[in-house]
């Protein structure tokens, strides 16, 4: 994002349509994400009259979303008034399961302030449970989560891998994994090292489904538990990609005591996760630290805290990588 808060704040008129807008688009893309309208046609262009029945909605407001979908330039009108997509509305097409996720944050978002209040996460406030509990009992919204875990990690993967020189190893155990991408990412890098997925047990069900279908599946075990109990033992790598951001530190020790137990003595840790800057400056990492006060009992944490918490289980911080704003690696050995 181009301006801060403050920034926008400097120009009263620039704020108001801000906040105009995000409350417009936030509902069309809700509207997009449940109804899946742009999935109701493909290549041949679709009449507005063939598409309200499809979706349940009544011709004329579908007609003005669709306007304000043209006027921003993500549908187009054929010359006979045909709907027809365009790249952006394919682009748009892969994300509905990040827009149905956003929607959950976002309600829970508008519980935050009686949630603070009342000592909870602004999610719990909202769905009545912590967040991993309420997906695991709602599958549907369960598997948007993965799926829009696995885009983000898609989306991240160059950065992080680029930047994730390990010497070959054996086996690398990814711990709360969701469906593997990050570890199918990194075994394309080492041909002989296989992998374990590890996530709450319907969420490596899910896993071991998308591992079947993938080429290179057959290098990694899927395998259920809670971290908060135990992990599988005997990997030398074990990776935890925003994993630690979602706990607060007693927990975050629980989880590394679970790892420093089952890791193989010459083995490594990578933490992957935004980190908060150690003075005050501009940095998205601050605005995934409230998130993260909305989604669950978690936090984002600077180098310095991380440190803390990897020294007081038994790690010691090997190797950095820090971008701003953006994912950072931090590795560890044992000690
Ligand atoms: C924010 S997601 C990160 C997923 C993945 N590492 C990535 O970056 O794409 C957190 C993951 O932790 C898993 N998880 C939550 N609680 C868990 C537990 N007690 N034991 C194992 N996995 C858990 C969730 O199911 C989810 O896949």
């Amino acid at each position: 994002m181009s301006n801060t808060l403050g920034e926008l704040l400097d120009h009263p008129q620039d704020f108001q349509s801000w906040l105009h807008q995000i409350n417009a688009f936030q509902s069309l893309l809700q509207v997009l994400a449940r109804t899946r309208l742009l999935d109701q046609w493909d290549s041949q262009p679709a009449h507005l009259s063939e598409l309200a029945p499809r979706v349940g909605i009544p011709e004329a407001q579908l007609g003005r979303l669709i306007k304000v979908l043209v006027s921003q330039g993500v549908l187009a009108f054929a010359p006979d008034g045909a709907i027809c997509h365009t790249p952006r509305s394919r682009a748009l097409q892969t994300m509905h399961s990040s827009i149905r996720v956003q929607g959950m944050a976002l309600q829970a978002g508008l519980c935050l302030s009686d949630a603070l209040r009342t000592g909870k996460t602004g999610f719990e406030a909202c769905f009545g449970a912590p967040a991993f509990d309420y997906l695991a009992a709602n599958p549907e919204m369960a598997n948007h989560f993965a799926g829009r875990m696995s885009q983000i990690t898609l989306h991240d993967e160059p950065l992080v891998l680029a930047q994730l020189q390990l010497e070959p190893f054996r086996l690398a155990v990814d711990i709360g994994g969701s469906h593997g991408t990050l570890l199918l990412g990194l075994l394309a890098q080492h041909a002989d090292a296989r992998g374990i997925v590890f996530d709450l047990p319907d969420v490596a069900a899910g896993a071991a489904e998308r591992l079947r279908a993938h080429p290179q599946g057959h290098r990694v075990q899927a395998a259920g538990g809670d971290f908060l109990h135990s992990v599988p033992a005997g990997g030398d790598v074990y990776l935890l990609k925003q994993i630690l951001h979602n706990w607060d530190d007693a927990h975050c020790l629980t989880i590394l005591k679970s790892v420093r137990a089952a890791i193989a003595p010459a083995g490594r840790i990578v933490v992957i996760d935004r980190l908060l800057p150690e003075t005050i400056s501009p940095d998205m990492a601050f605005e995934f630290d409230l998130l993260m006060m909305i989604w669950c009992t978690g936090r984002e944490r600077s180098l310095s805290e991380l440190r803390q918490l990897l020294a007081s289980t038994g790690f010691a911080v090997d190797k950095v990588s820090a971008n701003p704003g953006r994912l950072c690696v931090v590795e560890a050995v044992p000690i």
